[in-house]
């Protein structure tokens, strides 16, 4: 029993449930014999207040705006370290030394190649199928591809489809990319770095060199690195609980990836950029500004909001300053499409509607302007997106399914709907 308890008074009595302490962070009151001792539930839709799991990857303290990778501040690793290193730091808890980071990458490297029989499995879908279709679908049949590795009971396989999934992912997405605007299968070269690999897949063409330029292979990289683990966000729980029931890791990564998609998550950034387009021209911004604050009317300033940040997002400065970055060498200053960027994170950051609510630019905001000034589709964005969180998704599966007090993760419910009633033969009804 911990020192700390916490008192729960239901009636005449009261029960006692120990809390728990964490190295950082709120403490949590541990409510496991809850339903043994009382018969009730708790209630909480959306986890606003629940803790599930254990974890020791990724911390985030929304208040302060901190985001740490096993302990390390984004920015650092941002600024200082690359996308593998990081890759390494989240899967086995430590930065890499020179060896383990070198024998590290030649892992990946030896697997960015998927098998030749994928190559007939995108030529099924249509040329117009969004990406993120795609990539649900091709990395759940990577089980079928790789079978050899989705026994989750063995270490080794464990290990193995960790490094498949960590170095196929941007090749399954450039593949996504290529099919979609009709070129050919560019396969990966595994004399660049994973970044400039990826960009080398999207727009190298047969007919000509394609030159990656270091400026855009370093954004890029530093897109990865921010998106790479996000504690318990919707996709990394839904990873989880997909693990939970002792799925291969590739059916529970392919989920991740379905769940990312959705706009109030991954496809946030996708959202961010077609609605700075829809906008259109800055006289336009204070019509939508309106639309936002209107509760009758859905419509919310896409990369903008976040569940956990409620002071700024550290990912969102750090991709601010790349984005500057980019666009000076891209000379895309004068594209209407920033300035309304520009104007509408003006406005928003000062008008009170926003900031009572602190509702601040997040990740997705910034990261849009970059990849669409990189010549990247908006439908791509949140392809992008998932290839950088496979690790994080990984490296959370990895330690759920090491965890000796792994249980399924099954929720309970405040049941509403009709108690016990007798069936009605149809022609009674
Ligand atoms: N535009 C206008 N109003 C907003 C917005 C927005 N983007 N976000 C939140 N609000 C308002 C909301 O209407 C509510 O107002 P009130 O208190 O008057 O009812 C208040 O702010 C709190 O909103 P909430 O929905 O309770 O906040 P949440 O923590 O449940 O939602 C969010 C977080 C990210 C889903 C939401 O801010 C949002 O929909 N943002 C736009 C989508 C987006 O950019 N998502 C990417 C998140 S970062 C990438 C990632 O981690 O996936």
């Amino acid at each position: 029993m911990s020192e700390k308890t916490a008192k729960l008074s239901i009636g005449d009595e009261t029960f006692e449930f120990p809390v728990l302490s964490g190295s950082v962070g709120p403490d949590v009151i541990d409510i496991r014999s809850l339903y043994a001792k009382t018969g009730l539930f708790t209630y909480d839709p959306g986890f606003t207040s629940t803790a599930a799991c254990d974890s020791s990857i990724t911390y985030i303290d929304g208040d302060k705006g901190e985001l740490l990778y096993r302990g390390y501040p984004i920015d650092q690793l941002a600024s200082q370290s690359n996308y593998l290193e990081v890759c390494y730091l989240l899967l086995y808890g430590e930065l890499p030394g020179k060896a383990e980071l070198k024998d590290f990458a030649n892992r990946v490297t030896r697997h960015t190649m998927v098998h030749e029989q994928m190559h007939y499995f995108y030529r099924g879908f249509r040329r117009d199928a969004h990406p993120m279709a795609i990539m649900t679908g091709v990395v759940g049949a990577m089980a079928a591809f790789y079978h050899d590795s989705t026994d989750i009971g063995d270490p080794v396989q464990r290990e193995i489809a960790s490094i498949r999934m960590i170095a196929k992912m941007p090749t399954i997405a450039a593949m996504a990319y290529k099919y979609s605007v009709g070129q050919p299968f560019v396969y990966p070269r595994n004399d660049l770095d994973y970044a400039s690999n990826f960009l080398h897949m999207c727009f190298s063409v047969p007919a000509e060199e394609y030159k990656v330029d270091p400026v855009v292979a370093k954004a890029m990289d530093r897109i990865f690195t921010l998106h790479a683990d996000h504690e318990q966000n919707a996709s990394t729980s839904t990873v989880r609980l997909s693990g939970s029931s002792d799925a291969n890791p590739f059916a529970c990564i392919a989920a991740g990836v379905a769940c990312l998609w959705g706009p109030a998550h991954g496809g946030a950034n996708e959202a961010a950029l077609n609605m700075l387009r829809e906008i259109g021209t800055v006289d336009r911004i204070p019509e939508f500004i309106e639309r936002a604050k209107d509760k009758s009317d859905p419509f919310r300033l896409m990369g903008f909001g976040h569940r956990v940040y409620k002071n700024y997002d550290p990912r969102a400065a750090v991709m601010q300053e790349s984005a500057r970055e980019v666009l000076e060498l891209l000379g895309v200053e004068d594209n209407p499409t920033l300035q309304v960027a520009q104007e509408l994170e003006k406005i928003a950051l000062s008008d009170p509607y926003f900031v009572e609510r602190k509702l601040y630019p997040n990740v997705d905001f910034y990261s849009g302007i970059i990849l669409d000034a990189v010549g990247f589709p908006t439908s791509m964005f949140t392809a992008i997106f998932a290839l950088s969180r496979t690790v994080g998704w990984i490296a959370q599966w990895k330690e759920m399914i090491g965890d000796p007090q792994k249980k399924i993760g099954r929720p309970r419910q405040l049941y509403n709907g009709s108690g016990a009633r007798d069936y009605v033969p149809l022609s009674e009804r």
